[in-house]
């Protein structure tokens, strides 16, 4: 029975590691900078250069006054001209918090509809397949760079903390 139940534990320990693993390595990338920045004002091109998104780690957040904007994947053109009709993909969920995967390495392209595309509540991002080599070489190169140990300290030290707080647990 004991050693069921400590079983039991482990595979909950191991499936609570994967998780966190998982969450350490995606990225939430808040649109504009902060968890209300789809809106005027705010320059998303200037923001847009400044992030670094990765194909299949990256995810986008935008939030916003949902009595007011929306959020439309388009195509380039549709992008360029602020045209809210035949868009790719209507992300808008109604609560004003979207979350949105970049699954693709490609550039893609959001824009508010209502108007506030003139107004500036568009954004296009350019998604990497992988990080460039500099400033930020890629973890899985052993080249012993500075940023890839720190990632690997990092997942380490998760491992250790869950690992503590579960023996813990068990006693
Ligand atoms: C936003 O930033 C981009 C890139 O730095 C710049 O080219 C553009 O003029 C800026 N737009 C506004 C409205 O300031
Ligand atoms: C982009 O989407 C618009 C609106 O649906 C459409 O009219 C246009 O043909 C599309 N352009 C390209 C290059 O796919
Ligand atoms: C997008 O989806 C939301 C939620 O389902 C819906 O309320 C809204 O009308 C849709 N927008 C467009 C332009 O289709």
């Amino acid at each position: 029975m004991e050693v069921l139940s400590f079983n039991k534990n482990m595979l909950m320990m191991m499936m609570m590691m994967a998780m966190m693993w998982n969450i350490a390595k995606s990225e939430l990338h808040y649109v504009g900078g902060n968890k209300f920045g789809w809106i005027p004002g705010v320059n998303l091109t200037q923001w847009s250069l400044n992030e670094q998104f990765v194909v299949g780690e990256s995810w986008l957040y935008f939030g916003y006054d949902r009595h007011s904007f929306n959020v439309l994947e388009v195509n380039q053109t549709s992008y360029e001209k602020c045209i809210d009709t035949g868009f790719v993909k209507n992300v808008t969920g109604g609560a004003g918090r979207d979350v949105f995967q970049l699954s693709e390495a490609k550039t893609y392209y959001f824009i508010s509809g209502g108007g506030f595309c003139w107004q500036g509540v568009k954004v296009a991002v350019n998604v990497l397949d992988h990080l460039p080599p500099a400033p930020a070489p890629a973890p899985k190169e052993s080249d012993g760079s500075s940023i890839s140990s720190t990632f690997q300290i990092y997942h380490s030290l998760v491992g250790v903390i869950l690992v503590l707080m579960f023996t813990s647990f068990l006693m």
